[in-house]
Parts: structure tokens; sequence; C-alpha cells
């Protein structure tokens, strides 16, 4: 019976599983453990290294989700999967110190007052080894934004290396864990329904062993909405505050190509308003699709498809828009200000709720 699930999150890390397995076994050599792999269908097929390493150690699990990607969904999932009763999460690439598994166990078997132990690399002892400067500025940066969420004291709330109780996680996912994004430990945090005691272990973060890092810039976005998520997210979704907030740049997109079109002497009004539309649409498109989607992000035929299936949606959205706030305004005598937001709005409520099922639900 495993004590202790060691869930591993992978994006192409065929070349790391091995030497992490190997490692993970010798630091926990005496406990009873298993490991939990959870692949997002890597083309490098991590998955069938995973399996290979399964067929050798029954220990091994692993876990292919299919057609879906992020790092906290993957560690929720892999938590979830867990019979044990304290899981731990811990990157594929070893930059984090797999000795210090040990140790967490042994806090938390001794101490059941806690809920969680962090790997930390802001505690006395712990280090970030030889990050660019600019990356140490900007995670402590947003580790004080993050504090403003979370409730808990925690020095490395972003650590992605952690161990924590089983039914805690339960509890926070119960409770309405954002899990977007790749802040999972802030995540849990903020999510949980009672303050989690947490304590911290120092570490030094190492270089990756093998492969590249998959944390691009869009996370920064990501991190902004999980932080929305929790201070909005009660009321409204944070895919459509997302959504509204690309549709608010489409807009000056339009308004831009629209002046440069019809101020510059290019077109017509309604030629250069046909071409901002069509602009502006095509951006909010790529935007959303980037960003607001990034979890079911389309590509080939299926973007294409996806980009027609948005532009027509889009279009009915803005006759609902101009049809009502001229209903308002005419039929009713209401505010010209008023009316125009009501128009504005439903038709954001419109494309965002037809485009989620349309564009973006469907698989391919
Ligand atoms: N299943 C799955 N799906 N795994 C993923 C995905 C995904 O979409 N994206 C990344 N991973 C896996 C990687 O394969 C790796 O094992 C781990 O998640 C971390 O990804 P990296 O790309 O190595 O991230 P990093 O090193 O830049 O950031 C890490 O350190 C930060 C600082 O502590 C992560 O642990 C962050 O969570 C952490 O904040
Ligand atoms: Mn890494």
């Amino acid at each position: 019976m495993p004590q202790l699930s060691v869930v591993v999150p992978t994006f192409n890390e065929s070349a790391n599983v091995a030497e992490l397995h190997r490692r993970v076994a010798e630091a926990l050599a005496g406990s009873d453990w298993e490991m939990i792999f959870v692949d997002d269908d890597s083309p490098d097929a991590t998955a069938d290294t995973v399996r290979a390493l399964a067929q050798q150690d029954p220990r091994v699990r692993c876990l292919q989700r299919i057609g879906r990607r992020g790092l906290a969904s993957a560690c929720v999932e892999g938590m979830l999967a867990s019979s044990a009763p304290i899981v731990a999460v811990i990157d594929a690439d070893l930059q984090h110190d797999e000795r210090l598994l040990p140790k967490m166990l042994a806090l938390l078997q001794a101490e059941p007052a806690v809920d969680v132990v962090v790997g930390s690399r802001y505690i006395e002892g712990g280090g970030t080894g030889d990050w660019a400067a600019s990356r140490e500025h900007m995670s402590r940066w947003a580790t004080k934004l993050s504090q403003a969420v979370i409730k808990a004291d925690v020095q490395d709330p972003m650590s992605g290396f952690f161990m924590i109780r089983q039914p805690a996680v339960l509890a926070s996912v119960r409770a309405g864990m954002s899990a977007v994004g790749f802040k999972i430990l802030l995540d849990l945090l903020a999510a949980s329904p009672r303050p989690l005691v947490v304590r911290e272990l120092p570490y030094e973060f190492r270089n990756r062993f093998a492969g590249e890092s998959k944390l691009d810039t869009s996370v920064m976005w990501e991190y902004a909405i999980m932080l929305l998520d929790h201070w909005f997210g009660r009321l409204i979704p944070v895919r459509f505050i997302a959504f509204t907030l690309v549709g608010g740049l489409g807009l000056l997109v339009h308004m831009a190509v629209l002046a440069l079109l019809f101020k510059g002497g290019f077109a017509s009004f309604v030629t250069a308003q046909a071409v901002a539309t069509f602009v502006a649409m095509t951006g909010n498109f790529v935007l959303n699709n980037w960003l607001t989607y990034r979890d079911r992000r389309l590509k080939g035929w299926g973007w294409l498809r996806g980009w027609i299936s948005f532009t027509l949606v889009c279009s009915v959205g803005a006759l609902a828009n101009v049809g009502l706030a001229g209903w308002l305004f005419r039929e009713h005598s209401v505010w010209w200000g008023a009316s125009a937001v009501a128009g504005v709005l439903i038709g954001a409520v419109w494309n965002y709720a037809v485009t989620a099922v349309y564009t973006w639900n469907r698989k391919g």
C-alpha cells in the first residue's frame, strides 16, 4: 500500500523519465510509494517511455491525456488518481531536488497538524541556482502579488515542488480551484475552504537535466487570469473576463484600422468599416485561441473551421448588439449610452457563450 504518490506532470520529457525515476527510487528507498506520470500526449512519446518503465516497476503509472494541455490540471488529475494519503508534485526535468522528498514525508507523518510541505527557494538554505536576474525579479514580484490572494504566509508560493495530504487536495478542488496556468500550489492554497498549515523546507533549484522549458510568456497572462479567478471567479467565469478583455482590445484594433483607412482617405466609410470588422474579428480569434482557450488551442484545419465559426457567430453577435441598442434607444427612449452598453453586453455574452460551444468545444 503506497503511503505516498509522487505526481509528475510531463510534456516532452522522454529523456528525463528514467533518470527521475532512478533518483526518486533512491531517495525514497525504505518508504512505500508510487509514481504517477501525467502526460499530455507529448510528441516525443513520453507516455510510451513511462509505460515501458512501468513494465519494469509496477509502482509506476502513466495517465495519458489526449487533446488537453495544462500543467495545473495535469497535477490535479494526477493527485486525484492517487489512493495514497499523501501526494507530492515534482517536475520531470530534475530541477527540483528529489532528496527533499523523504524529509517532506517524515515531516507530514510526524506532524498531523501540517497540511502541506513546500520545497522553497526563498528561505535560508534555498536558492534559485543560476537563474537570470530578470527571471528572479519576475518570480519575486509575482510572489508579492500572490500574497494578496492567499491567507497562508508562504515564502515560495510559486513553487512547483510540494507534498500535501490528499484530502486537502480534494477539498480545494471541490471548493473550485481554477486549475488554469501553472501556479498549482498557489491555486490549492487559495481555493482551500480552510487556511492550510504550510511548512517550507529549503532546496536549491537546479538546471534542467534534458529538454527545454514549456513555460512561455503566455504563462504571465494565465497567472493574471488565475489571480482574477480567485478574486472574482465566484461571480463571473474567468474565461468570460479574458474573452471580454480580448474583445476590448479588438475594439481598439477596429478603431485604429477604421481611422487609418477612412481618415487616411484609402477607402469609403463602409469599406473601411467592413475591413476593420474583419481585421478585429480575426485578431480576436487569434488572441482568444492563443490565450483564453490556450488549453484547447485549435490548429490546422481545426483553426480554419474555428475562425469561420467565430466570424459567423460574432457577426450575429454584432447584429444582436446593434439591434438591441437601436430598439432600446428608439422604441423605449433609453438614454443612448445605456442602450449602447446593453447592446455591447448582450453581444459579448452571445459571442462568448456560443463560441465556447461551437468554436472551442469540439475536438480536432
Ligand atoms: N502534463 C503536462 N502538461 N505537463 C506539463 C505541461 C503541460 O501542459 N507544461 C509543462 N509541463 C511539465 C514539464 O514537462 C515539467 O515536468 C514541468 O511541468 C515543469 O515545466 P517546465 O517547462 O520545466 O517549467 P519551469 O521549469 O519553467 O517552471 C517550473 O518551475 C517554476 C518555478 O518553481 C514549474 O515547476 C513552475 O510551476 C514553477 O513555478
Ligand atoms: Mn523546469
